[in-house]
């Protein structure tokens, strides 16, 4: 199923990444999905950020939780903050908006692997993880 798919036919909030950050070979996936994907052009290849907000820090622009990353990578920022009546709730170095991805990814079980490699960039502090 692809990601919009996903997105249009779960309720908010019910998301879950089926995959495990810990599990080397889903995050080296995960990683070539991402690299692929051309997310390093905005994020840099270690997800540290550049011109976009950094992966890689606790602050999170709308959450951190699996269920929402999923859906603004898929969305954009622009459908996100209109279907769910988000607004930024942290504040990066870089405000902009995040392109939609849910129609260009064909399987969502890619951007599950791309978001499980992106935990693994993540240097936050432990009481701080929203995830599991
Ligand atoms: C054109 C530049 C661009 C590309 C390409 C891009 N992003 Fe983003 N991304 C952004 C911006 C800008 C934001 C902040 C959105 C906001 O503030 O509304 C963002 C936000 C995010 C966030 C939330 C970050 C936070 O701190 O809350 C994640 C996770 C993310 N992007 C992942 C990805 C992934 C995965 C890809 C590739 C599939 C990708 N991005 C491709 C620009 C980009």
């Amino acid at each position: 199923m692809k990601p919009i798919d996903r997105v249009n036919s779960t309720e908010k909030g019910t998301l879950k990444n089926p995959y495990s950050s810990t599990d080397k070979a889903i995050t080296d996936e995960g990683h070539k999905i991402y690299m692929g994907l051309s997310c390093n052009g905005c994020h840099g290849g270690g997800g540290g950020g550049g011109m976009c907000p950094p992966l890689t820090n606790e602050t999170w622009v709308y959450g951190g939780d699996d269920d929402t990353l999923f859906r603004l990578i898929t969305l954009g920022t622009q459908e996100y903050k209109k279907k769910y009546n988000a607004t930024r709730t942290g504040t990066e170095s870089v405000v902009g908006p995040m392109p939609p991805f849910g129609e260009l990814i064909d399987d969502e079980t890619k951007l599950w692997k791309a978001i499980a490699w992106i935990r693994t960039v993540w240097g936050g502090r432990a009481e701080k993880k929203v995830w599991q």
